[in-house]
């Protein structure tokens, strides 16, 4: 199946799935298992900003790190700019934090509320170049319905 119509069904999934009655946590356990069962990436998760760190939310895949500094890795650089970075290789990547030895590409996508950072989605693949803009463009659209 093309990525694009994956998506297009998928972000009608989300839209079923999302309860707008429960809090976050609930939401992003349940949305984590379902990107993780339809695109099938090596860890599927999220890290919640408490304070001034990133900690560990729901995910799928290998156990990880569970704090992250403002502005450290990725998932810092995400949350410090507000913007989605795709790292085509994490090795090349200056100060990205290895949770798992067998990832090699990722991508990391602020979730925005009332102009804030409340959380990142952080995919990782054991693929290089796993991600592009489609995934960007859709997943962008995906973390907007929390
Ligand atoms: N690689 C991330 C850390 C989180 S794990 O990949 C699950 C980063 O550099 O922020």
């Amino acid at each position: 199946m093309k990525k694009a119509k994956q998506y297009s069904f998928l972000l009608e999934e989300t839209k079923s799935l999302i309860n707008k009655d429960v809090d976050d946590i609930a939401n992003m356990a349940n949305l984590s298992r379902l990107l993780y069962e339809r695109l099938s990436h090596h860890w599927i998760g999220f890290y919640r900003v408490i304070k001034d760190q990133l900690i560990l939310g729901p995910f799928n895949g290998p156990i990880a790190c569970t704090s992250i500094a403002f502005g450290k890795g990725v998932c810092g650089k995400s949350w410090q700019h507000k913007k989605t970075y795709i790292v085509n290789d994490i090795h090349q990547f200056d100060g990205h934090i290895a949770c798992s030895p067998l990832s090699n590409s990722e991508i990391v996508v602020p979730c925005i509320r009332n102009n804030h950072v409340f959380a990142v989605l952080d995919i990782d693949s054991t693929k290089l170049s796993m991600f592009d803009h489609e995934d960007q463009y859709y997943l962008e659209k995906i973390v907007a319905l929390l």
